[in-house]
């Protein structure tokens, strides 16, 4: 196992003291492990642990349910799991059970999950304040409501229920949003291995193939390093490259056509975030090479903004200049850069914005405005930079040789002190280093 899969439980356990101290004594968190989710019948899609769970227990079991009481007697933090089952184990393979919880997973205090109706209703008479996320799994809130009306039949008995229910994911997303040193090694070996993949792709490619061939060389390199898609993988060649979240990944590739694919890994629960565009015969065309340098300096404009103290919507912003300055350029847009821009007529071709958060969940929490105002880049954030331009067949007023071309560059930039490192940066992306990346893989 690569070390970096050794679960650090002083960091588990730090997340849930520093939330901890946010609640005050006196209040509950309750957050359940992920459902179960049926594909069909009894097939289950692979289970992935609900990630506000898992940053703050490490636990990847299913049928599970942290509870944080700050101040309890009998511990603080209470770990509701599978029993040990010989016979089911057999099946299923090793639980934890309640041991394993408290030997391996910190836990102070911990139950077989079939006990929780009997347990849960009084840790809640003794809260004044429940920190619980509602509305992510309604079966779970149902559960909430009844062990609330089970306390309140037993009002007449001096029961009383918390009087506040608080929505644990502010504090929770915000602590989530600034990346430690664990967590960004993470996200460094789900990039090494996202890059990998697309160096890969780049090689394997020739006219004539389909695009879920190419997506079959993602899942080779995920799956041998110990990971998996991040997100569905998109791979759109020609005029598929123009379908935002094309993931048929179904058609046959030509000669002379353009292939977009935006495919990232999940490593240990962080994910990933890569886009590519290159062309499916290893050389760009003049119209294709001419669009891609617009959206390529869009993008080193944008990632140039990605420092502390310059707030979210800056790369944004240097992005939208350039294309449209670009677009001006080749001809696309007509007009006066800034009317255009204020106009936001560029949004024909550019209709996203140039990047979200991203750390455990590819579009990862944390808030993006502060109040009415854009949130400041901060050290230990990271988001995505990624620009694109797509120009649909038969767009009015567009030079024919521009059609069908969607370009979309994609890198994960962490804010450092200082500035910004790309953590993708490994993935060829200059047109020069995509052919001569290509040309190798068909001489070799
Ligand atoms: N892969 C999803 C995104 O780029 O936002
Ligand atoms: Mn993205
Ligand atoms: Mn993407």
């Amino acid at each position: 196992m690569n070390e970096l899969r050794v679960v650090d439980q002083k960091e588990f356990a730090q997340r849930r003291k520093q939330l901890m101290r946010m609640m005050g004594k006196g209040a509950l968190a309750i957050l359940p492990a992920a459902p179960i989710k049926f594909r069909n019948r009894d097939a289950e899609y692979p289970y992935r642990q609900d990630s506000d769970f898992y940053y703050l227990t490490g636990f990847a079991e299913a049928e599970a349910v942290a509870v944080l009481a700050p101040g309890r007697e009998h511990g603080e933090y209470i770990l509701f799991s599978q029993e040990r089952d010989q016979t089911i184990e057999v099946w299923t393979g090793r639980r934890a059970g309640q041991d394993g919880a408290i030997e391996h997973f910190g836990a102070d205090d911990a139950f077989p999950i079939g006990d929780i109706d009997d347990v849960l209703p009084g840790l809640l008479e003794h809260s004044d304040r429940v920190f619980y996320t509602m509305g992510c799994d309604p079966d779970f809130d149902g559960r909430v409501l009844g062990w609330l009306n089970h306390i309140r039949q037993h009002a007449r008995g001096g029961a009383r229920t918390p009087g506040e229910f608080i929505a644990l994911e502010h504090h929770l997303h915000d602590m989530r949003l600034y990346k430690s040193r664990e967590e960004i090694k993470r996200m460094q070996r789900a990039a090494e291995v996202s890059v990998a993949a697309h160096k890969r792709a780049m090689q394997a490619c020739r006219s004539g193939m389909h695009e879920y061939e190419l997506e079959a060389e993602y899942l080779h390199e995920f799956r041998r390093n110990e990971m998996q898609p991040a997100y569905t993988t998109i791979v759109g060649a020609g005029k598929n490259a123009c379908v935002l979240h094309y993931t048929a990944n179904s058609a046959q590739m030509a000669d002379g056509e353009l292939v977009l694919i935006d495919a990232g890994g999940e490593y240990d629960h962080y994910a990933a975030d890569i886009t590519r565009t290159f062309p499916v015969n290893g050389r760009f065309s003049p119209a294709q090479k001419e669009v891609y340098e617009v959206v390529l300096a869009a993008q080193a404009a944008a990632i140039e903004q990605v420092r502390p103290g310059n707030d979210w919507n800056a790369p944004h912003a240097a992005a939208v200049r350039v294309l449209t300055a670009g677009m001006i350029e080749l001809g696309i847009l007509k007009g006066d850069l800034d009317e255009l821009i204020e106009a936001q007529t560029y949004r024909r071709f550019y209709m996203h914005r140039t990047g979200h958060w991203l750390g455990m969940d590819v579009h990862d929490v944390g808030d993006y405005k502060v109040g009415e105002q854009w949130r400041q880049l901060e050290p230990g954030m990271v988001l995505t930079v990624e620009p694109g331009l797509y120009i649909p067949a038969r767009s009015k007023g567009v030079r024919k040789r521009y059609w069908n071309i969607g370009i979309r560059i994609e890198d994960d930039v962490l804010v450092t002190k200082t500035g910004h490192t790309v953590l993708t940066e490994g993935a060829p992306k200059s047109v020069a280093d995509i052919e001569a990346w290509m040309a190798a893989g068909k001489a070799a």
